[in-house]
C-alpha cells in the first residue's frame, strides 16, 4: 500500500494538522477549502492553523530541539533525510499526480522535474549532515582555538505555492541536516502536497516535533509564526511585500531572516547568439510552471538587429504551446494556480496597452473544452514594443507573460537590465565567451544562466541581491543559514593570567 493517498479519488481530501508528531484539527476546529486549479472544483478540505496552533507547533518544535532530536549524531540525522527521501521517490508518481492537481503545473513538470529536484534536495543534505565542521583557527599565544557549527535552533518557515514541495524541500532539508527543528506553514493555496510530506516524514521515523507542518492563511497562521518570540529563525519565500513584513515582524525579536522574493530578471538574446536555441531559451524561461516562477526571464531583451527574425520564430513557437488539461502528459502549461493569479494577470494586459505596449502574442484565456472553463487558464502572453521603465517592464507579473525590449549595444544593455529593484536572475544568449563572462560580473543578479535557463542543482547556491531578498538556499550556502558559529578558546599554557593576577 503506497503511503500517499491517490490523486484521482473524486471526493475531496481531508488533511489535519502535523504537530508535534500528531495529526490533529486546528484548536478552532476551522477548515478550509483548497481548489484544483484546472477545474474549480475542490480537490481538499484542511485543517486551518492560526495563532493558537502556532504556538503549539512552535512549543513542540522546542521541546523536540532541547531533547532526543538536539543529542541525535549527524549520521542518524543524515539516514534519517536518507529514508525521506527514498520514501518520496517511491511515491513521486502519486505525489507528482497531486501535485499537479493542487498546483495545475503540467504533469510532464511535477513528475520530471519537481519531484526529482525534491528528492536530490533531500539527498544532497542527508549527505552534508556529516560534513558540517568547525575549524581551529590559528591564533596568537598559547591557545587552542576552534569553532564549533551549532544549530540555530527552531526555525519558522514560510513557503509559497509555484513549487509546493519542492519549496518545502529547499526550506526543511538543509535546517534538519543542521540540526534545527522546524515548523512549516505552507501556501493556503496549495496545502496538500507538504500534508502528504508530513505522512512520510512520520513514516520515516523523524522524532515527534522535529517537523510540524500548519497549512493557514498568512495574515495568520504566517503572521503569528513570523513574530512568534520563540523563533530563533525565519525563512521565507514569496512576495516581496510579504518579505518585507517579515523581515519586520523579525526585527522586534532580532530572530534571524532569509528571504527569497520576487524577481523581474532580464534574458538577453544578442546578435551572434544562436537563434534557434534562444528562442527555446525564452520560452524556458516565461512559460515553464506558467511563469509563475521568481526568477522566470520575464523581461526578453533583444538586440536591435536580430529582433525582427526572433520575434517571428518567438510567435509561432509560443501560438503552439498546448495549453489545457494538466494531468495530460502532452500538456506544456496549466491553468494558473488561482483565480487571483489569473485576475491579476489579466489586468496587466489592461496596463501594457494604456502604457502603450502591443500585445503580439495571446492575452487571452484560452477557449478550452467543458471541464475546464472554471479554470484558471491563460494563454502564452508576449507584449512587444515595451519599454523598460513601463509598470509591465518593472512589476512582477508572475505569468506566462515576456515583455520585449530592445537595445541598442552591450552598454545601454546592461544599464537597462540592472534598472529595477529587483536582482534575482539573468540569462543571456550569445556565443562571444568574453561578453558572457563580462555580463556575468555586471549583472545585480544572484543566478546567470549563460545559453541556458532555469536550470538548478542543490549543490549551486540560489538567491537574490537588492529586494529579491537575503540569504543563499541549496549547496553549502544553505547551511550558513541554517548554523551558527562558536568560537572556543582553551589555554594550553597551564600558566594564571598575569594582567590582574599579578
Ligand atoms: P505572498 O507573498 O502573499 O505568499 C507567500 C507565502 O507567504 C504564503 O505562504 C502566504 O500565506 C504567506 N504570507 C502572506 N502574508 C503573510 C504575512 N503577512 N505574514 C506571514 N506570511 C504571510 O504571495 P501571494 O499573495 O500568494 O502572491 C502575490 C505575488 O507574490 C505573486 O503574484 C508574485 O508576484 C509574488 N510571489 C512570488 C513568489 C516567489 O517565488 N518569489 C512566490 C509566490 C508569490
Ligand atoms: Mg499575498
Amino acid at each position: 500500500m503506497s503511503s500517499v493517498q491517490q490523486a484521482a479519488s473524486s471526493e475531496p481530501r481531508k488533511y489535519q494538522l502535523f504537530i508535534d508528531g500528531k495529526f490533529v484539527d486546528a484548536e478552532s476546529g476551522k477548515t478550509f477549502a483548497t481548489p484544483n486549479p484546472a477545474t474549480g472544483e475542490p480537490l481538499a478540505e484542511v485543517a486551518e492553523a492560526d495563532k493558537a496552533d502556532i504556538e503549539k507547533a512552535v512549543a513542540a518544535a522546542r521541546r523536540a530541539f532541547e531533547g532526543k532530536w538536539g543529542r541525535m549524531s549527524a549520521r542518524e540525522r543524515g539516514r534519517l533525510l536518507f529514508k525521506l527521501a527514498q520514501l518520496i521517490e517511491e511515491n513521486a508518481k502519486e505525489l507528482a499526480e497531486l501535485e499537479t492537481a493542487d498546483n495545475g503545473k503540467p504533469i510532464r513538470e511535477s513528475l520530471y522535474i519537481d519531484l526529482p529536484q525534491v528528492v536530490e534536495n533531500f539527498e544532497y543534505f542527508a549527505g552534508f549532515a556529516t560534513k558540517i565542521e568547525g575549524e581551529t583557527i590559528p591564533v596568537s599565544g598559547q591557545f587552542l582555538n576552534y569553532t564549533l557549527r551549532e544549530p540555530v535552533g527552531v526555525c519558522g518557515q514560510i513557503i509559497p505555492w509555484n513549487f509546493p514541495l519542492l519549496m518545502a524541500a529547499w526550506k526543511l532539508a538543509p535546517a534538519l541536516a543542521a540540526g534545527n527543528t522546524v515548523v512549516l506553514k505552507p501556501a493556503e493555496q496549495t496545502p496538500v502536497g507538504a500534508m502528504e510530506l508530513a505522512r512520510l516524514i512520520q513514516e520515516a521515523g523523524f522524532p515527534d516535533g522535529v517537523v510540524n507542518i500548519v497549512p493557514g492563511f498568512g495574515e495568520t497562521a504566517g503572521a503569528a509564526l513570523a513574530s512568534h518570540p520563540d523563533i530563533d529563525k525565519i525563512a521565507f519565500t514569496g512576495s516581496t511585500e510579504v518579505g518585507k513584513l517579515i523581515a519586520k515582524a523579525a526585527a522586534d525579536n532580532l530572530t534571524k531572516v532569509s528571504l527569497e522574493l520576487g524577481g523581474k530578471a532580464p534574458n538577453i538574446v544578442f546578435a551572434d547568439a544562436d537563434i534557434e536555441q534562444a528562442v527555446n531559451g525564452a520560452m524556458m524561461g516565461i512559460f515553464f510552471n506558467q511563469g509563475q516562477v521568481c526568477c522566470a526571464g520575464s523581461r526578453l531583451f533583444l538586440d536591435e538587429r536580430v529582433k525582427d527574425e526572433f520575434l517571428e520564430k518567438f510567435k509561432e513557437k509560443a501560438e503552439k504551446v498546448k495549453v489545457g488539461d494538466p494531468s495530460d502528459k502532452a500538456t506544456q502549461m496549466g491553468p494558473q494556480v488561482s483565480s487571483e493569479q489569473l485576475e491579476r494577470i489579466k489586468s496587466y494586459v489592461g496596463v501594457a496597452r494604456a502604457e502603450g505596449a502591443t500585445v503580439f502574442v495571446g492575452g487571452e484565456s484560452p477557449v478550452l473544452d467543458e471541464k475546464f472553463q472554471k479554470g484558471y487558464f491563460f494563454q502564452p502572453t508576449i507584449f512587444s514594443e515595451v519599454k523598460n521603465q513601463m509598470r509591465v517592464a518593472q512589476e512582477e507579473i508572475f505569468g506566462p507573460v515576456s515583455c520585449v525590449i530592445t537595445f541598442k549595444d552591450e552598454e545601454d544593455l546592461i544599464r537597462q537590465a540592472n534598472e529595477t529593484i529587483y536582482g534575482l536572475s539573468a540569462g543571456i544568449w550569445t556565443r562571444d565567451i568574453t561578453r558572457a563572462h563580462r555580463f556575468a560580473r555586471e549583472i545585480k543578479a544572484g543566478v546567470v544562466w549563460i545559453n541556458t535557463y532555469n536550470m538548478f542543482n542543490a549543490a549551486s547556491p540560489f538567491g537574490g541581491y537588492k529586494q529579491s531578498g537575503y540569504g543563499r538556499e541549496m549547496g553549502k550556502h544553505a547551511i550558513d543559514l541554517y548554523t551558527q558559529v562558536k568560537s572556543v578558546w582553551v589555554d594550553l599554557s597551564g600558566k594564571p593570567i598575569g594582567w590582574f593576577g599579578k
